[in-house]
């Protein structure tokens, strides 16, 4: 069974990050699967990383399309957006230095950090969006 299952209520109809949601989704995928394997250290470190660095690479994308349809609560999101990488990063650093981390407890981190982000702050930038798009629309006619 897939440790995350993409929902269609995920979707905050905005396509290149729903598109980048589910990446992210199965990136975390892989690294469950990965540690369930019982993959050696240095592999799932390479899962870890490449899902670290496309968080920061979807959040910079994510962080340019709010500020170019002038999202309020941009820092809000922003400092958001970072405290989840500064946490992953710091995991990560640990990881490679042979640290010991809780793995179960990484997992359900990234889960429920992940799909409640997207439905809570990333759900108002689709309806920022939406409404940024009725409105030009309206005005358009
Ligand atoms: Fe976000």
């Amino acid at each position: 069974m897939v440790f995350v299952e993409w929902r269609d209520d995920y979707n905050i109809n905005v396509a290149t990050v729903d598109q980048q949601h589910r990446s992210l989704v199965e990136l975390i995928n892989k690294l469950h699967e990965s540690l369930e394997r019982g993959d050696d250290r240095e592999e799932i470190g390479n899962v870890f990383r490449a899902l670290v660095d496309y968080t920061i690479y979807h959040f910079a994308e994510e962080e340019k399309l709010m500020a170019n349809s002038h999202m309020p609560d941009l820092d809000d999101h922003q400092a958001r957006h970072r405290q989840f990488t500064a946490r992953l990063s710091d995991l990560l650093v640990q990881w490679g230095m042979g640290e010991e981390i809780d793995t179960t407890d990484l997992l359900e981190y990234l889960k429920s950090w992940l799909v409640r982000h997207i439905l809570v702050d990333d759900m108002a930038i689709g309806k920022h969006l939406a409404r940024a798009t009725s409105r030009s629309t309206t005005t358009s006619r």
